[in-house]
């Protein structure tokens, strides 16, 4: 990009015309600002006496690190000083009413991937914002398509800020020297077809059979039914993996399978897969169950998992259509019927 525009100039002109437009652009810079500081304190590590020993476990029985329990706190910090009715961390157990007037409420997750920090693998913060209703906590209930806008910070060899606002999807990286995010890419698309999936593997035998039956034909490639030869790549940080579709496509499932504990997949609906889709359905993307478009799902409790399919529009449509017509009660069949559906039609 030739012009120098900046995060503060890119809010101050697109939230003119937005509902609450002075609110949603003073959460987004709070939570940059804060990014800043916490991106500084990943970089020092065990520097700045961050040693990743655990500190705790979190409300949803993850363990807890230092370094999740400070990003949390320096998120909270920020967002305290924004107008934000009420905050749910994946930190705590409920809810936190802020200032019941505010306009906003936001979901957060401070810092995804902690679990990868010690290899300095890159590690984010998710975030969701939506206008509050008029009960307070029943606002984080209501279906993704609520969210105004959401996000995610990279903490990789980049500090990079991925924006989702006024049904655009733009791209600012952390310029050091002034400490402010620039612009880098405007309205960015997701290629519709690239042949690369992300999944972790090792699960396969605990998978549904429509999982596996997709994942069988990218191995098969053109040997089999595909049209093409499918990469894989998982790093295990959804922010990472979700910044690689932006930039180069593919699909990302973490699916539900047969695991006690993963009955309804890993990642948490309001804090991870809500933000995600609309960053994706933004970005000319999708995201889907499998079986339901992600932005219409409502969460029943506030950590609530979900599986999560997304990423280039036709690869996510290809997963779907696997799952059409069959019920999920036969999910767990290892039946050749899968093996009979050709995918790529
Ligand atoms: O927040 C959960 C998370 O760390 C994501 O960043 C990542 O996609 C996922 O867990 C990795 O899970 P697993 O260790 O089961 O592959
Ligand atoms: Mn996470």
């Amino acid at each position: 990009m030739d012009e120098r525009v900046t995060l503060r100039s890119h809010l101050d002109r697109s939230v003119q015309d937005t509902p609450n437009g002075p609110a949603v652009a003073a959460v987004i810079e709070a939570l940059a600002t804060a990014s800043i500081g916490l991106a500084d304190l990943i970089a020092d590590g065990p520097l700045a006496g961050i040693t990743g020993r655990h500190s705790g476990i979190n409300p949803d029985g993850d363990l807890q690190k230092d370094i999740d329990v400070a990003a949390d706190e320096m998120m909270r910090h920020a967002l305290g000083t924004a107008p934000v009715a009420a905050v749910l961390s994946e930190e705590a157990e409920l809810p936190e009413v802020f200032d019941a007037a505010a306009p906003l409420c936001v979901a957060i997750d401070p810092l995804d991937g902690s679990a990868n920090l010690e290899n300095n693998i890159s590690v984010g913060t998710i975030f969701s914002i939506r206008p509050s209703g008029h009960d307070i906590v029943s606002t984080f209930f209501e279906p993704g398509t609520a969210q105004c806008a959401a996000g995610f910070v990279v903490y990789g060899p980049q500090t990079t800020l991925v924006l989702a606002l006024n049904g655009s999807v733009d791209i600012f990286i952390l310029d050091r020297r002034v400490r402010e995010f620039l612009m880098t890419a405007r309205g960015v698309r997701i290629a519709p077809d690239t042949p690369e999936f992300a999944i972790n593997a090792s699960n396969r035998r605990h998978w549904h059979g429509p999982v596996r039956a997709y994942i069988d034909e990218c191995l098969a490639g053109t040997n089999g039914n595909g049209g093409a030869d499918f990469n894989m790549r998982w790093i295990g940080s959804l922010v990472a993996e979700s910044l690689r579709i932006l930039v180069r496509g593919g699909v990302f499932l973490y699916p539900a399978d047969a695991r006690p504990g993963y009955r309804e997949g890993r990642l948490r609906l309001l804090y991870e897969a809500h933000p995600m889709a609309l960053v994706m359905e933004w970005a000319g993307g999708s995201a889907t169950t499998g079986r339901r478009r992600i932005l219409e799902m409502s969460a029943r409790t506030p950590h609530q998992r979900v599986p999560l399919i997304m990423g280039s529009a036709y690869g996510v449509r290809d997963v779907a259509a696997i799952h059409e017509g069959i019920e999920p009660m036969f999910d767990n069949s290892d039946a050749p019927l899968f093996a009979r559906r050709g995918l790529f039609r």
